[in-house]
């Protein structure tokens, strides 16, 4: 894909390790196995990696709605570590991304982030995304008792 030594590929359930060194990396706290497994196990949840050599160096993960009036891919995480930023890699994550979703009869893949993400913003504009209505709003329920 993005250059020598680099690769881009959807982690199954052999690869916990892999994106337990992921999750350290990224969040500063290694995942715990059972989440690690619950998400490669599971058909409808896409972890994409992108390694530089052996090393872990990002992560897309999206997951798709049944297909009924919908099978939209949505995307949960999208990082890359910092000394492997503006390679490509995200962009190849996002392509990845959208040609399995292709493959498996998805519709669309919707990504959420904010104007102020400026690396975000950019990125899903130079990789061809369309913004939503811009009085589109999120809304949040806590779930505690
Ligand atoms: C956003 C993020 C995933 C981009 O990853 P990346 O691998 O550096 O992005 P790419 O190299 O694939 O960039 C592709 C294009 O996106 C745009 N882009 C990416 N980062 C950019 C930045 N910091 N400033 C301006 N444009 C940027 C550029 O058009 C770039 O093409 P170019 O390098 O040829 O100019 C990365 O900055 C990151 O992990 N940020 C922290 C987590 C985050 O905010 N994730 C998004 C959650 S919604």
């Amino acid at each position: 894909m993005t250059g020598p030594g680099k690769l881009i590929r959807r982690l199954g359930r052999d690869d916990v390790r892999l994106l337990q060194q992921l999750g350290s990396a990224i969040r500063a706290e290694q995942p715990p196995l059972d989440y690690c497994r619950e998400l490669l196990e599971d058909p409808r949840i896409y972890v994409i990696a992108a390694t530089v050599g052996q090393t872990g160096a990002g992560w897309a993960i999206a997951h798709r709605r049944p297909r009924w009036h919908g099978g939209e891919l949505l995307l949960d995480e999208l990082d890359v570590l910092e000394p492997f930023r503006r390679q490509g890699l995200a962009r190849a994550m996002l392509t990845g991304l959208r040609d399995l979703a292709r493959q498996d009869g998805g519709s669309e893949l919707l990504a959420l982030t904010s104007e102020s993400n400026v690396p975000a913003m950019r990125l899903y504009a130079a990789c061809g995304g369309t913004r939503g209505q811009a009085d589109e709003a999120l809304w949040a329920w806590s779930l505690d008792a």
